[in-house]
């Protein structure tokens, strides 16, 4: 007992001297409540002719001196001067984090995240998210709101751009992806920026796809697809999370407790940031939650929302609350901590200004190799969608090129949403990208024809002159940039503008034509536009996209995307999704009551996974490890893969799961594995996976994770619709702690 005694008093006295030590716990002790209130402000910042300025507001408690953070202000110089009038001008000296939204790039620009992932490519993803903070951080910058985490299943909803798509193994794989690719060495490198998972959850479930709307969804479906990301993210450490502007099932994000404390404080154990996405805090007074501002604090933040971004309702309100016993000081105390750790993890502490190097700066902003990486990338990201009597690859010395459509030489368009940083004229557009690849001999004429921001069709006469004389037609139609992005949605995901009249008008000229699509979103093409004979889907592929698509469209590059969203026949299918459940009336077709519709088939017009190749590939029929296996076990699942075309190609093989019969209803095919395998003509490889509980799990009746006992049928092929398949069974059930680690098996170290 005295043993014990002693030794529990040799702990505490370590445990006080090394609070005396700590730098954190050393300035929390002498912070005044004021400069707690202005380490968890965020200001936001205004564009002014010079350049972004730090919008202060009404700014008067706390002082500048003593924010804890900015939005919006990058520069070595810029982050170095106001970093100095902060240290040298506050009590404390306590530096200020610079955060902005590095969200497919900084100056270089990559694909857009929802092109980036039709590419199924974990490795792509990480270096590129590593090269955007490199020069981000080059630029003074320590905190990215990247990577944004939301599934979606509604094309509508203009922020499907920033994701990954629809489903949440894939999410997952790229979630972890981009965390580590943000970190890359870690600290005490410079190159090491905090990342912020968001928006924390469900954002992407809006009603109608419209921005900023109610979300309400089942406890399983927010489980099952829409926090796994999360949970893998917070898994590879994540350094903040922010939530979503949304309400969810009437409660919003921003004093959602249940979800921001019990969840993930409580059982995902997450001890980094939680930052308010822009004016959340003080918007909980429209969503009719608080009554004002200090309600609005009052709330937030006992909901667990630490940092306030933009809308001052904490500085302005937090010392009064807590004086009159509305907030707890430990809670403050906790959200301040928080701030406190990750400038110290950052090393800012000893040197508030190792990130603002004028030096660095200039020797990491848009060199060769991001350059390169982004022309990978973009090559990468593209996916094609149909290629009748094998049109494309194109060869170089066509004798004439007609290209249309003003997308084509749109330098802005190619960048997509959230380039806050980028410079369209760096960018390569599909029009300069076509003329620096074709053959010197090669005529290439330009008519725009048609915009997708205008109705007017005056040009279309010029461009079906021209078409006539043109071997080939390569039609660049679209959205421009500002088309999808945040308060960017669409009720109808047609081509805006003249651009069906265009295409439809070409198309009556009898001469091959090309689609090649700009587009941050799914879209879903007219009839007319479907009889083009190819289309390449090229969203938004950043800095290189010219070129990217010119190396794919003349066969320097063989397509390998594949759709990481469902891309529906027409806006009144949505929402449309692969993991759906089965219905007691599939349509089979053999029976008028059935769950279809009676203008339109139900299966969509690109589904998840697909995507063409120049070559093609050839699966033998998965080879399992065994047929019967305890719920305890793993599966290895082997399929050889050969390339039976003439061309060297990249497949993404993708492997899907269906529980046969289950306590509920399970979807019809769940994303479970997938590999990249690049093959030379004729070459087989064997591509394997391994199955285990966490594939098997599910969530029963009363939302407890189990392993059930039964039949379980696997699909491996090049698309969510293969029917290479076989079966096996899981011959006893099984009670889980948990569903298993969100990070995907071919992710963990
Ligand atoms: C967006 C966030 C973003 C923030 C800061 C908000 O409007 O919803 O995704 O990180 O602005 O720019």
């Amino acid at each position: 007992m005295a043993i014990r005694l002693v030794a529990l008093l040799l702990v505490c006295l370590a445990l006080s001297a090394s609070a005396q030590t700590d730098p954190v716990e050393l300035l929390l002790a002498q912070m005044t409540l004021e400069e707690k209130a202005g380490q968890l402000t965020q200001l936001g910042t205004v564009d002014t002719v010079t350049g972004p300025v730090i919008d202060q507001g009404s700014l008067t408690h706390p002082p500048m001196q003593t924010v804890g953070s900015v939005l919006g202000i990058y520069g070595a110089e810029r982050t170095r001067q106001l970093q100095q009038s902060v240290v040298e001008g506050s009590r404390l000296h306590i530096p200020l984090l610079f955060a902005f939204d590095v969200i497919h790039g900084f100056r270089t620009l990559f694909p857009v995240p929802l092109a980036e992932a039709a590419a199924w490519d974990p490795d792509l993803s990480q270096r590129t998210a590593h090269a955007a903070a490199m020069e981000a951080s080059a630029s003074g910058l320590h905190w990215t709101f990247a990577p944004m985490l939301d599934i979606t299943r509604d094309p509508r909803w203009g922020r499907v751009v920033e994701g990954a798509g629809e489903d949440p193994f894939l999410g997952s794989a790229l979630a972890v992806a981009r965390v580590r690719g943000t970190h890359g060495d870690g600290p005490p490198n410079t190159s090491f920026m905090l990342s912020t998972a968001k928006h924390f959850v469900a954002y992407g479930a809006a009603e109608g796809g419209r921005d900023y709307n109610s979300a309400d969804l089942s406890q399983r479906t927010l489980q099952e697809v829409y926090l796994p990301p999360f949970q893998a993210a917070v898994e590879a450490g994540a350094d903040a999370v922010m939530p979503g502007f949304e309400e969810l099932a009437g409660v919003p994000m921003h004093s959602n407790a249940p979800l921001l404390k019990g969840l993930l404080r409580g059982q995902w154990r997450f001890t980094g940031i939680i930052v308010s996405d822009w004016m959340g805090v003080h918007e909980l007074i429209p969503h009719g939650v608080a009554a004002s501002p200090a309600d609005a604090t009052r709330k937030a933040l006992n909901a667990g929302v630490e940092i306030d971004m933009v809308s001052q309702s904490y500085s302005r309100n937090l010392p009064d609350l807590v004086r009159n016993g509305q907030v707890s000081l430990t809670t403050v105390d906790e959200a301040v901590r928080h701030i406190l750790r990750a400038k110290q993890r950052l090393g800012l502490f000893e040197n508030p200004y190792r990130y603002s190097d004028p030096a660095r700066e200039r020797a990491q902003t848009l060199t060769p190799q991001t350059r390169a990486l982004a022309r990978e990338a973009a090559q990468k990201s593209i996916v094609l969608l149909k290629n009748s009597g094998a049109l494309l690859p194109l060869p170089k010395d066509l004798h004439t090129l007609l290209v249309v459509g003003s997308l084509a030489t749109d330098a802005q368009a190619t960048l997509g949403a959230w380039a806050l940083a980028g410079n369209a004229n760096d960018s390569v557009t599909i029009l300069e990208g076509i003329q620096r690849t074709v053959s010197p001999a090669t005529q290439v004429t330009y008519i725009p024809g048609a915009s997708p921001t205008s109705l007017d069709t005056q040009g279309i006469a010029a461009a079906q002159q021209a078409a006539q004389k043109a071997d080939v037609v390569v039609a660049v139609l679209g959205e421009t940039a500002d088309m999808s992005g945040e308060a960017a949605s669409r009720a109808d995901l047609g081509l805006p503008g003249a651009q069906d009249a265009l295409v439809q008008t070409l198309l009556e000229t009898g001469k091959p034509v090309v689609i090649i699509l700009m587009n941050g979103r799914p879209l879903s093409l007219s009839n007319s536009a479907q009889q083009a004979t190819a289309i390449l889907e090229s969203w938004f592929l950043g800095s290189e996209m010219g070129q990217g698509v010119a190396d794919v469209l003349f066969g320097d590059v063989n397509p390998s995307g594949k759709l990481p969203i469902t891309f529906a026949r027409s806006v009144g299918q949505v929402p449309i999704y692969y993991g759906y459940r089965n219905s007691g009336r599939p349509a089979t077709g053999q029976n008028p009551y059935e769950s279809t519709y009676l203008d339109l088939p139900s299966t969509p017009a690109y589904a998840f996974g697909f995507g063409l190749s120049y070559t093609t590939f050839a699966y033998s029929a998965p080879q399992l490890s065994t047929e019967r296996l305890a719920s305890t076990q793993s599966l290895n699942v082997r399929v050889t893969v050969t390339n039976t075309g003439q061309r060297a190609g990249d497949e993404i093989v993708q492997l899907y799961l269906r529980d046969d019969v289950a306590s509920v209803a399970r979807p019809v095919r769940r994303l479970r594995g997938f590999r990249k395998v690049h093959l030379a003509p004729g070459e087989a490889r064997i591509v394997e996976f391994t199955l285990g509980p966490e594939d098997f799990a599910l969530l029963d009746d009363d939302l407890l994770p189990v392993v059930e006992a039964g039949t379980f049928t696997l699909f491996v092929g090049g698309s969510s619709t293969t029917d290479n398949q076989a079966t096996f069974e899981v011959t006893d059930s099984r009670r889980l702690h948990a569903l298993g680690p969100a990070i995907p098996r071919q992710l963990r170290r």
